[in-house]
This record gives structure tokens, C-alpha cells and sequence, in this order.
């Protein structure tokens, strides 16, 4: 069922609007009126190489689409993998998504907006096909039921195939946001549905309830406040600055170029950074 946003969306760009002042009937004219409405009607269409801003919000020109009916592991989100340790799942989704769509031209058909005022759209790349599609079934997002039913199958089988985050734990990312908003650290709540956390893996959790602290105060940080490598590609190829280090304060990062933060000197290391020369 279209949200009254999306009703009066279609219903302003159509010019059967009047038919609409039959409020009763509304429900029903609706479909004939997008039937039928021709170019007129055409939903809004954004094409262009995307910026990927997290798994599931892409910049196509100039403007934030947020892909209808999934929704990814928010960039600051920590899932377990199938070995239970703690990994960087929304990191990993929006990587994936960057090395999949790269510089592709992305076309978007806008099917609403959302209280951000973002588009919410559904999206496709040639050769990969609907955006939605991809990330739901690859296991790198999950359906977002309450927006649309389009993803549920897909998601099914992706679980059952244990594809992506579904290898291993994670809350889902709507529980997360809610979560973040209320200052519930993710310990608190992670911890009963998962006994085997690890030492580590507890360290961890808490240290994530100090970067909730700091995300409050700095809503854009786009890594958590405790993994704080730079992982910058220069010339020289993929080299890491730890803080302190003598470029550090210098270097930049650009996830969509494929830079990224990193929790550990070992986690750098292990994806193939070497270590900036001090
Ligand atoms: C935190 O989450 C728990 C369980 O999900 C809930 O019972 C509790 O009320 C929440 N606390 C706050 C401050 O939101
Ligand atoms: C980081 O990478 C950029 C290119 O993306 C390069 O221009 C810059 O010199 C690098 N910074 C350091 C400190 O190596």
C-alpha cells in the first residue's frame, strides 16, 4: 500500500489529479491513475556514477537516494562472523557495493522520499541489475518489511545459504538505529542472544558504548571512534598511518575511493595495508 507521501507524490504530477477529490475512491484510482498518466507521469528518474555513501544510500547527481525496501548494517555497525569474531559488517556491505557498482552509471526511479527528504528509490547498474537485488540476495542487506514485501524471498534464500552477514550474527539494522537512538549500548543488548563473546569481543562491545558517546556529539564520524588507522592509497600503494604517526593529521579518507579505517595494526595488515614509514 503507497504511504500518503507517495499518494500525494503521484497524485500532484498527474493530471487525472482531480479524480482524487473523490476521496473514497481514491484507493482504487490510484493504480488506474499511474496506469495511465503517460510521460506526464513519469516518476522522477536520476541517472549518473553513484557516491556510495553506506550500503543501502548512494549520491547519484548530486542528489541522496535511499534504496527502497532494504535496508544494510549501518557503516558504524559491528556483526559477528561465522567464526564469532567481531568484524566491521557495514564497512564490509559498503565495500562490497563500492567494488560491484564502481564508477557504472546508476539509474534510480524515485518512488517516494522519507522524512530525511532523501529519495527512496529503487536503483539499477547495467550488468548487475536492480541495486535491492543484489544486496538482499548477496546476504548484504536484509528486507525492509515495513517498506516493502519485494526483498522477502530473496532474503529467505540468502539466509538459508548463510550468504554475507548471515554467516554469522547481527542485529538487525533498524534494531541498531534504535538502539544508537536511545543510548542502549549494544552490549547490553547483544549480549544475552550472544553468550560466546569472546574477551576480546566484550572489550570491544564496550568500547563501542564510549564511540556512541562521541557519535552523539559528532553525528558524521564515519568510523567507529576506536578504529581510528587511516588505511589512505597513494602512489605508493595501500599504506596505513596510526595516530601519531607523522602524516596522520595530514591524511584524508575517501571510502568510496576504497580508503577505510581500521580497528588494529593486525587488521590492516591482514587486508593488505603495509604500515606508513615513520
Ligand atoms: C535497552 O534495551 C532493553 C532491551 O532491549 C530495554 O529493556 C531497555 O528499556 C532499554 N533501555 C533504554 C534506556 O532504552
Ligand atoms: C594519501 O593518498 C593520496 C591519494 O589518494 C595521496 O595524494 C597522499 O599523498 C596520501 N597521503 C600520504 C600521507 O601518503
Amino acid at each position: 500500500m503507497p504511504s500518503n507521501a507517495e499518494q500525494r507524490a503521484w497524485g500532484c504530477i498527474c493530471k487525472d489529479e482531480v479524480q482524487a477529490k473523490f476521496s473514497t475512491l481514491l484507493s482504487i484510482l490510484l493504480s488506474a491513475i499511474v496506469a495511465h498518466c503517460g510521460p506526464a507521469c513519469a516518476a522522477e528518474v536520476l541517472t549518473g556514477p553513484a557516491r556510495i555513501v553506506d550500503g543501502d544510500t548512494l549520491e547519484v547527481a548530486g542528489e541522496r537516494v535511499r534504496l527502497l525496501g532494504v535496508d544494510a548494517p549501518e557503516k558504524a555497525q559491528i556483526c559477528q562472523d561465522a567464526e564469532g569474531q567481531g568484524y566491521q559488517c557495514g564497512v564490509a556491505v559498503m565495500d562490497a557495493l563500492i567494488s560491484k557498482v564502481g564508477s557504472l552509471p546508476i539509474s534510480c526511479e524515485a518512488r517516494s522520499r522519507d522524512m530525511y527528504g532523501r529519495s527512496v528509490s529503487k536503483c539499477s547498474a547495467p550488468g548487475v541489475g536492480d541495486l535491492g537485488t543484489w544486496l538482499v540476495s548477496n546476504g548484504y542487506a536484509v528486507a525492509y518489511r515495513q517498506y516493502s514485501k519485494e526483498y522477502i524471498p530473496l532474503e529467505e534464500s540468502a539466509h538459508a545459504a548463510q550468504r554475507g552477514i548471515w554467516a554469522g550474527n547481527f542485529q538487525e539494522p533498524a534494531q541498531w538505529r534504535r538502539e544508537q537512538k536511545h543510548g542502549n549500548s549494544t552490549r547490553q543488548n547483544l549480549l544475552p542472544e550472544m553468550p560466546s563473546f569472546s574477551e576480546e569481543q566484550q572489550q570491544l562491545l564496550a568500547s563501542q558504548k564510549n564511540r556512541l558517546q562521541q557519535l552523539e556529539e559528532q553525528p558524521k564520524l564515519d568510523h567507529p571512534a576506536e578504529c581510528s588507522i587511516k588505511g589512505n592509497i597513494s602512489a605508493n600503494g595501500k599504506i596505513y598511518h596510526v595516530p601519531g604517526g607523522r602524516a596522520y593529521e595530514s591524511v584524508r579518507i575517501d571510502l568510496s575511493s576504497g580508503e577505510r579505517w581500521f580497528c588494529s595494526r593486525e587488521d590492516a595488515e591482514r587486508a593488505g595495508w603495509r604500515e606508513a614509514k615513520s
